[in-house]
């Protein structure tokens, strides 16, 4: 079909639109955190399913590695060369999958994809574990997505490469939560130090519930490993049960300082960052929570306030908000990918390859 006129998105390169806020901004983490390869080996060969799994020195120097990444377009000798992913998706992904094998593809490495189990000898009844041993003959590292909160606890019984969990039914997802806490950091580096002075600390409003949301559980524990730094958070839902039993008492165990509220009602003019999410796995489906719960341009937000999504959008965050400056979600996506080069740099023991560190 030859079109009466050039549609007006030909017109121009694609170079010249606007591209996301706080790509520019790592370099303050560069400045801020000194190099410390040592607490990054710690990393090396370790399974990942919890966020529960890093301290606070492993956040700040894989959001180091991360802003290093993320300054540096190409790398002159990837350290992956030679290695191979298995990227196991047995639910739908957009993010987490592609910046998982983007991350890993940048290293130089090699992947092997599945995105449909059905595709698998699970189709025919092979247990995950006899999976698992199979995955140990072909390739270096696992990125696992399931539905089933045991899936990768089942895999690891019987693997001898380390497994990452890419998000286990309502659990966790670490690496999201990874993503988060490297956004939030590159946003405002000061927050990342050991003493924040009471002006300068972030209140956040979390749009979720943490008993039914792996993304929202795993950045709790970050949060709560940073607890220093956040004057409050406020985790808004509509429902009375929104942590489990224990839950809210482990993340003020450690620090956090935690409200909860049931509408948004006066809150969004306090708060400094704002997290929305309204998708909660239920088996192998999803249910959408709290979608009366909105964002728009009208919003009444804090200037210079700004909002993360980690998730496939829905009508609870409108895209006019896309070209204001309160739009971090894209550059929180973007980031993703060299937060996992970090991870995976760190977990396959290639460290030494980008940093003055002795081979392991
Ligand atoms: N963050 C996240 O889990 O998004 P996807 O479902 O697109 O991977």
């Amino acid at each position: 079909m030859v079109r009466k006129k050039l549609h007006p998105l030909l017109e121009k390169p694609i170079a010249a639109r606007q591209w996301t806020v706080g790509i520019e901004r790592p370099t303050g983490l560069l400045d801020c955190i000194t190099e410390d390869p040592e607490v990054l080996m710690d990393l090396a060969n370790r399974p990942i399913i919890s966020a529960q799994q890093f301290d606070r020195d492993h956040l700040r120097q894989l959001c180091r590695l991360a802003a290093l990444y993320e300054t540096t377009p190409a790398l002159m000798h990837p350290p992956l060369v030679g290695k191979i992913l298995i990227s196991a998706f047995y639910e739908p992904s957009t993010r987490t999958r592609l910046s998982f094998e983007s991350a890993w593809h940048r290293l130089g490495g090699d992947i092997m994809s599945i995105t449909d189990p059905a595709t698998t000898g699970i189709a025919k009844g092979e247990s995950l574990s006899d999976v698992a041993e199979m995955f140990n003959n072909y390739g270096d590292v696992v990125v696992l997505r399931d539905t089933s909160e045991e899936s990768p606890y089942q895999m690891l019984e019987a693997l001898r490469i380390p497994i990452i969990n890419a998000g286990n039914g309502v659990d966790e997802h670490p690496t999201q939560a990874l993503a988060d806490i490297y956004t939030i950091f590159k946003w405002r580096p000061e927050l990342i130090g050991d003493h924040v002075a009471p002006e300068h600390k972030a209140r956040i409003g979390i749009i979720g519930v943490p008993a039914r949301m792996r993304t929202v559980r795993s950045l709790l524990i970050f949060l709560s490993t940073f607890s220093q730094a956040f004057d409050e958070v406020v985790v808004i839902g509509d429902t009375d049960e929104m942590f489990l039993e224990g839950q809210r008492e482990a993340l003020e165990a450690r620090g956090l300082n935690i409200r909860t509220a049931r509408s948004l009602d006066g809150l969004l003019p306090t708060f400094d960052v704002i997290y929305i999410n309204s998708i909660a796995w239920v088996g192998d489906s999803y249910e959408k929570l709290g979608a009366h719960l909105r964002l728009d341009r009208d919003s009444p937000l804090k200037e210079g306030a700004i909002i993360m999504h980690p998730l496939a959008r829905g009508e609870e965050l409108s895209t006019d908000l896309d070209d204001t400056p309160h739009n971090w979600y894209f550059a929180q996506a973007r980031g993703a990918v060299f937060v996992r080069m970090a991870l995976l740099t760190s977990i396959t023991q290639r460290i030494h390859r980008v940093m003055d560190a002795p081979d392991a």
